[in-house]
């Protein structure tokens, strides 16, 4: 089974967003992966993704209250096989900390786009939009893999 991660800066907004919406996509197309996110920074560890975001994902339909902030480790690296960053920002972060066998692949979630921090912007459906994109395109692609 392949392992995915989303990872992001706080592991509050974007990348529990993503593993959420991403997990229900996949389920939807018969895809059996296991998922999972995480942050960066440790700012967060231990808890529920940020308020506004919760709530404008449960506007969507996914729920992500009982989702836990945690950051992302050198095992991480290892454990999963795509690792999904969300902004060039993230994705540097995690080529520095990869080990030279980590075996992950890293890559950004949208392609060549970042999903912008919603927790600078505020706009958290601009963000899930992106999201949503992004699940879509990964579920095509994995499925036909
Ligand atoms: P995220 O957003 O990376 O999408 O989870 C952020 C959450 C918290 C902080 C920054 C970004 N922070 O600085 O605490």
């Amino acid at each position: 089974m392949q392992r995915i991660l989303f990872v992001c800066l706080g592991n509050i907004c974007r990348s529990p967003a993503a593993e959420a919406v991403f997990a229900s996509r996949s389920r939807a197309a018969g895809l059996a992966l296991a998922t999972d996110s995480a942050g960066t920074i440790g700012w967060h560890v231990g808890e529920p993704p940020y308020g506004p975001m919760i709530a404008a994902a449960a506007r969507r339909g996914y729920d992500l209250s009982a989702l836990r902030a945690r950051q992302v480790t050198l095992a991480d690296l290892a454990a999963f096989d795509l690792v999904f960053a969300m902004d060039r920002s993230n994705l540097a972060d995690l080529a520095a900390l990869r080990p030279a066998a980590g075996t992950a692949e890293l890559r950004l979630y949208l392609g060549q786009g970042e999903v912008p921090d919603p927790w600078y912007t505020r706009d958290f459906d601009a963000a899930l939009d992106l999201i949503e994109e992004g699940a879509d395109r990964l579920v095509a692609r994995l499925g036909t893999t």
